[in-house]
């Protein structure tokens, strides 16, 4: 049974892989063989670099997407890449996806949730709640209860769930995440979501340990992706990521400022590396253990977005607002 308390668990291994690790770095020689992953926003940005990796190493990688002529260009024959589709906005069609995977009866060794949105402008699904909350958690909360069968199937599987240190802006509203009751504020949505990223970690981890399925959050670095689609000017202009041509580019190069490669390197550790073998419920970064911290924006995961109690609050909440219970 692990450790289910946050300040023992967040301690660093020394890994031995740091900030300027790549993806290829932290797969070594891996085969990857016989191993089946499911790469949510596997087409760009950080997944589409987890999936070029994985693959790289033998892995059938399963790329659900929202957008299949974006998919299609970015992995068209890519051996060992198959194309799917997945909207996480619409419960319908992560159901459907589900449904589609198990009746193949493949059993699945890495889930990684890395689709996302942030600091979108107000927006809702069709239930109505918030589109961060909706795509960054809620969808993904889902499509984990639906593939559990094939998760537990493979009698060791990972399920790496992708947060950010943006979860240090802001925690989980327990008693209003949809923005009803409260001015919507979009970097608050995405805070939320993202402390919802790592709090998913800790309570699919707990469940999932007796059966072999270990879940981990991870913090990729800053990385210039589509994902600053929703960014201003200023917003761009204040982290030195935006040239005089209006072009989004980074100047700063340090050990959160980091290439796609070395992004997509903590993912691909929590997936698949030994040093975590028996371990799960913690926050990575930097290809490590991150440590507790309560100073904003350093390194290190918030105890809120890392507790127990949260956890099953948020878990529960979850069933709720999905209406699909995850008993495993
Ligand atoms: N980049 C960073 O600096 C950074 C830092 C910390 C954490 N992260 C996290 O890393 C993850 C990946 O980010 P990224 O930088 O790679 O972003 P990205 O390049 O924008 O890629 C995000 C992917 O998610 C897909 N997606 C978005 N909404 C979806 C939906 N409703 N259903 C299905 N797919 C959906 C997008 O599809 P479309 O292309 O079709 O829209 C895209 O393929 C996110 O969870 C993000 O929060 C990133």
């Amino acid at each position: 049974m692990s450790n289910r308390n946050p300040l023992a668990r967040q301690t660093p291994l020394h890994s031995g892989f740091g900030p300027r690790t790549t993806a290829k770095e932290v797969l070594g020689g891996r085969d990857l063989t016989g191993k089946v992953a499911i790469v949510t926003g596997g087409y760009a940005g950080l997944g589409l670099e987890t999936v070029k990796a994985l693959a790289s190493a033998g892995a059938t990688v399963i790329v659900p997407a929202r957008t299949p002529a974006k998919a299609q260009a970015a992995l068209g024959g890519i051996p060992g890449v198959e194309l799917e589709r997945l909207e996480l906005m619409d419960p319908g069609s992560i159901d459907a996806f589900a449904e589609r995977f198990l009746a193949a009866g493949r059993p699945l060794h890495i889930l990684i949730h890395s689709a996302g949105i942030m600091a979108t402008p107000p927006m809702r699904d069709s239930r109505g709640y918030e589109a961060q909350l909706a795509t960054n958690h809620l969808g993904h909360f889902q499509l984990a209860a639906r593939l559990w069968p094939a998760l537990k199937k493979a009698g060791g599987a990972r399920i790496v769930s992708v947060s950010s240190r943006g979860h240090q802006l802001g925690g989980f509203d327990f008693e209003d995440p949809n923005f009803t009751a409260r001015d919507y504020e979009r970097w608050a949505a995405y805070a939320q979501s993202k402390t919802a990223n790592a709090l998913f970690a800790v309570a699919m981890d707990k469940r999932g340990e007796r059966h072999g399925v270990r879940a981990f959050a991870a913090h990729p670095g800053t990385i210039i992706t589509n994902l600053s689609r929703y960014m201003t000017e200023d917003e761009l202009r204040g982290i030195s990521a935006l040239n005089e041509r209006g072009e989004r580019v980074l100047f700063t190069y340090d050990d959160e400022f980091k290439t796609i490669e070395e992004g997509a390197a903590t993912l691909v550790w929590c997936a698949v590396h030994a040093q975590l073998d028996g371990k799960g419920g913690v926050y990575c970064e930097n290809g490590d253990i991150a440590v507790l911290t309560s100073a904003p924006f350093t390194p290190g995961v918030y105890e809120r977005a890392v507790n127990d109690e949260d956890a099953e609050r948020l878990w529960t909440l979850s069933e709720r607002l999905t209406g699909v219970p995850f008993v495993v």
